[in-house]
């Protein structure tokens, strides 16, 4: 170490840096949750230079012992961080020397911090997501469990938030499961693009030294080296990627807890949400509030504001690395934190919602919902559709002035709209024969939504044996 400071990168400096400016450069407060990550790949990367004939033998199993106890001091809590020593890698190097002497000072062959912080990032986001996508796969399979078993369960569809016509829960479920569906392809195409190794394109250019980028590649179960050294320090935008997955997924995640938050009022009284997924005010004794669902409502705003810091800390920098690239970090961890979180809140929650049925049952009911399945029926007997609709349409007025719904009537109130209606309207009428009519792929009949359900586990059942 130099003299003049207290750095490694001293050497050609003539002054100490300012006490603040290194608290102010320093990342060492965040980038210690990359250690983990940070001694695998120094572990790798000493082995592949024994390998090549780079480090002896003995240097690389001084070297791996002392970042195998390294790692060990981290997890028992002992490790003393520096601030001084700016960040995550020079700490653990620094710490390397402190214990093997100058064979730790060999670790840094070959490579720069910046192609082994791209690295750790990078390992640290392969750890992550498949973390995440064990919550992911677990809301699924909730979903689909609970769909089949309310496959049967009517509710009213909803267009402008206006009771449209009648639809199952199951089928309301099966609808958000397909938005987590696309959203599970995000995130596995997002992971292969971050498993490509960054290490070996040393500071920007690559390094003289004879090194085997295949060998730590395999040893790091990366698919591959990056291509060019340059691209390789530089671009985040696996990370850019792994926030628009989040983002899209924290929206879905919105629209369903938005829907919750409203089943769960009064109002609409469509299901319950156990007590252990709710909380109670401190002055208003009857209140039992969805808290879950709403505080995952609001986490997607901070997810949105990662995606959006990420793409702008990204935007117009000149190859190659850049010291932006040291903000890419916090965004991150807390866009991994946040989609974990949430997964695992939705995970545990959707099995345990209670459909309070009847009251499901009546509300489909009030509104009209079967209006639709009227005027299909006239159109099977002859009616053009805008005909139809007109018919319709007064039906409906007359059940709101005298406040029955089309399947309350008598056939008789019926025929003052038209002639054509018969008996056999009654079966159209009901709800269950308007939901058991949209009987193909993709409707409501609940032997559809079953199938579906179906489909749904046998897709999620291939996608867990091809990972
Ligand atoms: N702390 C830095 C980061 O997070 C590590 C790389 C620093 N490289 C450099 N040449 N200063 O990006």
């Amino acid at each position: 170490m130099s003299q003049a400071t207290n750095q490694s990168w001293g050497g050609r400096f003539s002054e100490p840096t300012d006490a603040f400016v290194a608290r102010f450069t320093a990342s060492v407060t965040f980038d210690q949750r990359l250690a983990r990550q940070d001694i695998q790949g120094s572990i790798a990367h000493a082995a592949m230079l024994a390998r090549v004939g780079v480090l002896t033998d003995d240097e690389r199993d001084a070297i791996i012992n002392g970042l195998n106890e390294i790692q060990g001091e981290i997890e028992r809590g002992e490790f003393n961080w520096s601030v001084p020593l700016e960040d995550v890698h020079m700490n653990i190097e620094a710490r390397l020397t402190d214990k093997i002497g100058i064979t730790g000072k060999k670790l840094h062959t070959g490579r720069s911090r910046n192609d082994q912080v791209a690295t750790d990032i990078r390992l640290f986001m392969r750890d992550e997501i498949d973390v995440i996508e064990v919550e992911l796969k677990r809301l699924r399979e909730g979903m689909i469990e609970l769909a089949d078993r309310e496959a049967d369960t009517i509710m009213p569809g909803f267009t402008h938030l206006q009771t449209a016509q009648p639809v199952t829960f199951g089928h309301h479920i099966l609808a958000w499961q397909e938005m987590l569906a696309r959203d599970h392809e995000r995130l596995l195409d997002c992971r292969k693009r971050v498993n490509v190794m960054p290490l070996g394109a040393a500071a920007l250019a690559g390094t003289t030294y004879p090194i085997d980028r295949h060998v730590t590649a395999e040893l790091l179960g990366f698919d591959r080296p990056a291509e060019n050294s340059l691209d390789a320090v530089s671009d985040r935008d696996f990370a850019i990627e792994f926030t628009s997955f989040a983002s899209i997924l924290l929206m879905h995640l919105s629209r369903m807890s938005e829907e919750l938050v409203l089943w769960t009022s009064a109002q609409f009284n469509f299901i319950d949400l156990p007590d252990r997924f709710c909380t109670g005010s401190s002055i208003m004794p009857q209140k039992k509030n969805p808290d879950v669902p709403e505080l995952v409502r609001g986490k997607t705003g901070r997810v949105y504001g990662h995606l959006m810091a990420l793409l702008t800390l990204m935007k117009s920098q000149p190859l190659a690395y850049n010291k932006d690239n040291q903000e890419d970090k916090e965004p991150l961890f807390d866009a991994v934190d946040t989609v974990r979180d949430c997964l695992k809140a939705f995970a545990d929650m959707i099995p345990a919602i209670e459909p309070k049925k009847a009251s499901m049952y009546e509300a489909a009911r009030r509104g009209f919902s079967t209006a639709t399945d009227l005027a299909d029926y006239l159109v099977r007997k002859g009616v053009a559709f805008r005909d139809a609709h007109e018919i319709v349409g007064q039906s409906v007025a007359y059940g709101l002035k005298t406040e029955k719904d089309l399947s309350e009537m008598s056939l008789e109130e019926l025929k003052q709209f038209s002639d054509i209606i018969d008996q056999d309207v009654f079966e159209v009428l009901t709800l269950e024969g308007s939901v058991a009519a949209r009987n193909h792929i993709g409707g409501t009949a609940p032997n559809q939504v079953r199938a579906a359900a179906q489909r749904a586990r046998d897709a999620l059942n291939a996608l867990k044996a091809g990972a």
